[in-house]
C-alpha cells in the first residue's frame, strides 16, 4: 500500500483527459497534476526540446513525492520514453496503452493514427503496432489545429469551426477505410464526438486516457502501491498564469473544479540542459 499521490503532466490541459479516467478508476487516488501550459504546445517543437521540457516537468513532479508518472502527452511518450524510464519512480505514457488496445480492436487491420506533427514524426505508434502484427496497415496524420481548437474549449457537437477541421483531417481515413483511430493526442478526446460523427459509427476511436489509466492501475496492483484511504484529492499546478483554468479544467475533467490552481514559476523548472 501506498498513499503517495500518482503524478501526472502534460504540455497543457489535454492531460485532464488522462486524470478523467484514473479518477473514474480509482477514486481512492490522490492526484498532482502539473500543465505546462508557459510552453504549450509542445508538438510542433523539436525533439531536443521536447526531451528537455520532459526532464524539468519529471523533475517537478518528483519534488512533490509522487509514487509513479505518467506522460499524459502523446507527444512527450511519443518523443521522450527512454527520458521516462530513466525516471526514479515509474514512468510511463500514453503510446503503448493505446496501441494495444487499437490492436485488439480492429477486425479489418486498417489502423488510423491522430497526433501532433512530432507525434507522427516519431512514428511512435505505428511502430508498436507493427510489432504486434506486421500486417497492419497504418495511416497516420498530424492534426496540429486540434490542439488550439481543444484549448480553447470550440468542441461543441454543432462548433462549425471544429467540424470542417475534423472532416478535411479525417478524409485521408475514410480513403483508407480504417475500422479504428487512435486520439494519440491527450487532447483529442474532446473532439471524440464530431469525430465519430464524421466517420460514422464503423470506426472504433481509442482513447488514449482511458487505456493509460487502466495501464496505472494494473501497474499499481501489481507493485502492491495502490492508495486504500485517500479521497481522490487533486492538486493542480500551471507554468502560465492560473486565470480560466477552472472552467477549462471543467471541460477536460467532466466536474466542477472547486480545487485551487497554483503558478510554477520558470525558475523552479529549469534544469541545466546537458
Ligand atoms: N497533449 C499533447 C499531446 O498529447 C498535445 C499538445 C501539444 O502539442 O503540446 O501530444
Amino acid at each position: 500500500m501506498d498513499r503517495r499521490p500518482i503524478g501526472v503532466f502534460d504540455s497543457g490541459l489535454g492531460g485532464l483527459t488522462v486524470v478523467r479516467r484514473l479518477l473514474e478508476l480509482m477514486p481512492q487516488e490522490d492526484i498532482v497534476y502539473f500543465g505546462d501550459t508557459g510552453r504549450v504546445p509542445y508538438g510542433t517543437r523539436s525533439e531536443e526540446t521536447i526531451r528537455h521540457y520532459t526532464s524539468e516537468d519529471a523533475a517537478f513532479l518528483l519534488g512533490k513525492n509522487v509514487k509513479c508518472i505518467i506522460a499524459a502527452c502523446g507527444t512527450v511518450s511519443s518523443v521522450a520514453p527512454d527520458v521516462l524510464s530513466s525516471l526514479s519512480v515509474p514512468a510511463f505514457g500514453v503510446v503503448e496503452p493505446t496501441a494495444a488496445a487499437a490492436a485488439a480492436a480492429t477486425k479489418n487491420g486498417r489502423i488510423g493514427i491522430i497526433g501532433t506533427a512530432a507525434t507522427v514524426r516519431s512514428g511512435s505508434f505505428a511502430r508498436y503496432l507493427r510489432r504486434m502484427d506486421p500486417a497492419f496497415n497504418v495511416t497516420a496524420v498530424a492534426c496540429p489545429m486540434f490542439v488550439p481548437l481543444v484549448e480553447n474549449g470550440w468542441i461543441g457537437p454543432d462548433d462549425d469551426v471544429a467540424i470542417p477541421m475534423v472532416r478535411r483531417y479525417m478524409q485521408s481515413f475514410k480513403e483508407a477505410q480504417v475500422d479504428t483511430l487512435i486520439l494519440g493526442c491527450t487532447h483529442f478526446p474532446l473532439l471524440a464526438p464530431i469525430i465519430q460523427n464524421v466517420l460514422g459509427d464503423v470506426v472504433t476511436l481509442i482513447d488514449s486516457g482511458k487505456e493509460t489509466a487502466s495501464r496505472c492501475a494494473a501497474l499499481l496492483r501489481d507493485q502492491d502501491a495502490l492508495s486504500d484511504g485517500n479521497a481522490g484529492h487533486c492538486r493542480f499546478y500551471v507554468s502560465d498564469r492560473p486565470e480560466g483554468f477552472a472552467h477549462v479544467a471543467e471541460i477536460f475533467l467532466g466536474r466542477s473544479v472547486q480545487e485551487a490552481v497554483e503558478t510554477v514559476a520558470p525558475d523552479a523548472l529549469t534544469l541545466e540542459r546537458g
